[in-house]
């Protein structure tokens, strides 16, 4: 594989902050010397995401990702290395010139995002063409306008099996480009490409970035299934997007609305809630969880009334609420969805019913009060152990006081024996934290259930050498070539892990052509490999004396934890513990 010329990665790096890349996607805070922010890899409440704008690096001490700034577009926006160097080299306004293979991806990618938009502009043709009247009737008859029509880019597949396919193939796009786009199935019988939407009025799904990605179909009876929507394609995840979201990031700086369906996200929009999203057909994962952290603080749920959509809604609160964000979940009446309750209500209502949407904790109480019999001694019991856990969750100490005297006065208890409980609940809370947060420690620096390194646990010793002399010759690629000069430096068969092996490979490999620089690994890396290291450099930058004798001691140390004797794991945990203690 052609690499990408070193000269021009460190272009790219060096045209690309890594403060600047990273704030379009965390809101970062000064530190010291560092900028701090949320972690858009894990979901966390007080920020332990670091970068370090000296030399431009990132890395998260709660989850471990870290890296350049390449890593972090690699792992943030889900691209492989010549992707996110594209993506990097457009934002610079830099011109590429790819090698073959990438080159051949990203124009693949291209073409399915082309073609999905003549397809969109097909379907919406045909919505207003003589065709199309069963589906733009339809519409029209569930209240939608010709403006939001065509905001929204709706369309009609008509009933045929080769409407798409025809239109597609005259524009010169090939069988197996629509089929890799989910526009078109291929018959079994004749091998022969076949419409996949028919009979359906369309949905398309457009990114962020404003391509169309992907679509829905609504049949407009009662047929099942009532939508089908697009499988994951080469340019789209079903997790990673969410409808109308390219509408509604930029009228949603304060709240987003989430609701279940497009054809509620499309009401709101035409009642002027231009922030309300939609998952696509599936619950809300984590992943969609962080892409809303990325454009807001505060979410709406608003479901299906009925039993389904509340649970849904209760998931996707508590998934929010993990990720960091402030949730309120509102609940319609008399209508089983939003998109009845403004038909039936007018926005008006909509507008009073979230000026009383509850909050995290009444909403929590609400159904723990609704869920037990309180009137039975049995059910009041625990409601109160269960009102106590949620009150415990809360950090501040006025906050609770509100809790606690609410939770009193629905008990019909004593706020002084609630608050009791509830400060038993935390320093129980306290200690079993503690105890997780050691056992991690142990668990960590032991190397136990460590993907990234599996070896490492059967010669702790030899594993910990290994990563000293990798992260010494990181912080001094110098070393290798002094080393290669003088005979002395290492083999790949001295390495005792897989990953050892590896990385020191490529280092020996790569440092043969100038100005080496670690980037370069993550050509041959995955981003949590590259992670991996970014961990290692940190952890040696913090020895202050990184000099080439160290190095030397930690390849006899390797050579001979190689040769003795494995030691048992457990013996280490153990004297480990008494040492703690
Ligand atoms: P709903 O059944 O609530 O659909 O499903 P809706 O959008 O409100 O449509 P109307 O009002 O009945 O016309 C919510 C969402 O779940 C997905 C779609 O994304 C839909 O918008 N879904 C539903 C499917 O993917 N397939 C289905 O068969 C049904
Ligand atoms: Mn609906």
């Amino acid at each position: 594989m052609a690499r990408i010329d070193q000269s021009v990665i460190e272009d790219i790096k060096f045209r690309n902050d890594i403060e600047q890349v990273i704030s379009g996607y965390v809101s970062l805070k000064r530190a010291g010397s560092n900028m701090v922010g949320l972690c858009p890899f894990h979901s966390e409440r007080s920020p332990s995401f670091t970068v370090f704008t000296s030399d431009q690096s990132f890395y998260c001490f709660g989850c471990g990702s870290g890296g350049d700034v390449i890593t972090f577009i690699r792992k943030i926006e889900n691209l492989d290395y010549p992707s996110a160097i594209e993506f990097l080299a457009r934002r610079a306004g830099i011109t590429l010139t790819l090698d073959k293979d990438s080159k051949k991806e990203s124009d693949n990618k291209r073409r399915i995002l082309e073609m999905n938009r003549e397809a969109a502009r097909f379907y919406h043709k045909m919505l207003l063409s003589p065709k199309g009247k069963p589906g733009l009737d339809y519409l029209l008859k569930r209240g939608l306008t010709m403006p939001i029509i065509k905001i929204f880019g709706l369309g009609f597949a008509p009933n045929e099996f080769s409407a798409l396919t025809g239109f597609l193939r005259s524009k010169g796009y090939t069988d197996s480009e629509m089929s890799s786009a989910f526009l078109c199935g291929i018959s079994r019988k004749n091998g022969m490409p076949y419409d996949y939407f028919r009979n359906r009025v369309m949905f398309p799904i457009i990114s962020v970035t404003g391509d169309v990605v992907a679509f829905g179909g609504r049949v407009m009876d009662d047929s099942q299934p009532k939508y089908l929507n697009s499988s994951d394609t080469p340019v789209f995840k079903k997790s990673r997007n969410l409808f109308a979201l390219n509408y509604a990031k930029s009228a949603c700086s304060e709240q987003l609305i989430l609701c279940e369906g497009y054809m509620d996200v499309i009401a709101l929009h035409k009642a002027g809630f231009k922030n309300a999203v939609a998952t696509l057909g599936t619950a809300i994962t984590p992943e969609q969880a962080r892409i809303f952290k990325r454009y807001t603080n505060r979410v709406i749920i608003c479901y299906d009334a009925d039993a389904a959509g509340q649970n849904a809604a209760n998931k996707a609160f508590r998934l929010l609420g993990e990720a960091g964000l402030e949730c309120k979940i509102i609940k319609v009446e008399n209508a089983k969805d939003p998109d009845e309750y403004i038909k039936k209500f007018g926005p008006d209502a909509f507008t009073s019913l979230m000026s009383k949407s509850r909050s995290e904790f009444d909403f929590r109480f609400d159904s723990i009060m609704a869920n037990n019999d309180t009137d039975t001694t049995d059910g009041k019991v625990k409601a109160l152990s269960q009102v106590v856990e949620v009150i415990a969750e809360f950090s501040g100490a006025a906050q609770r006081e509100v809790y606690i005297h609410k939770a009193a006065e629905a008990l019909s208890l004593s706020p002084d024996s609630i608050r009791r409980d509830v400060e038993k609940s935390i320093s129980g809370r306290n200690s079993r934290q503690r105890k997780d947060e050691f056992r991690k420690i142990i668990t960590e620096t032991e190397g136990y259930g460590d993907r990234i390194n599996p070896d490492a646990p059967k010669n702790l010793k030899a594993a910990k050498a290994e990563e000293a002399i990798i992260g010494i010759l990181l912080l001094h690629p110098e070393y290798i070539s002094e080393m290669r000069k003088k005979g002395t430096l290492p083999l790949e068969s001295d390495f005792f892990t897989e990953f050892g092996k590896k990385v020191f490979s490529l280092m020996s490999e790569l440092s043969m052509t100038d100005n080496f620089s670690d980037s370069m690994l993550g050509e041959s890396l995955t981003p949590d490999e590259m992670s991996r290291l970014e961990k290692i450099k940190i952890t040696r930058r913090q020895v202050t004396s990184n000099t080439i004798e160290i190095l030397y001691d930690c390849l006899e140390t390797l050579k001979r934890a190689r040769s003795a004797d494995e030691k048992d794991v457990g013996d280490i945990i153990k004297e480990k513990r008494k040492k703690k203690n």
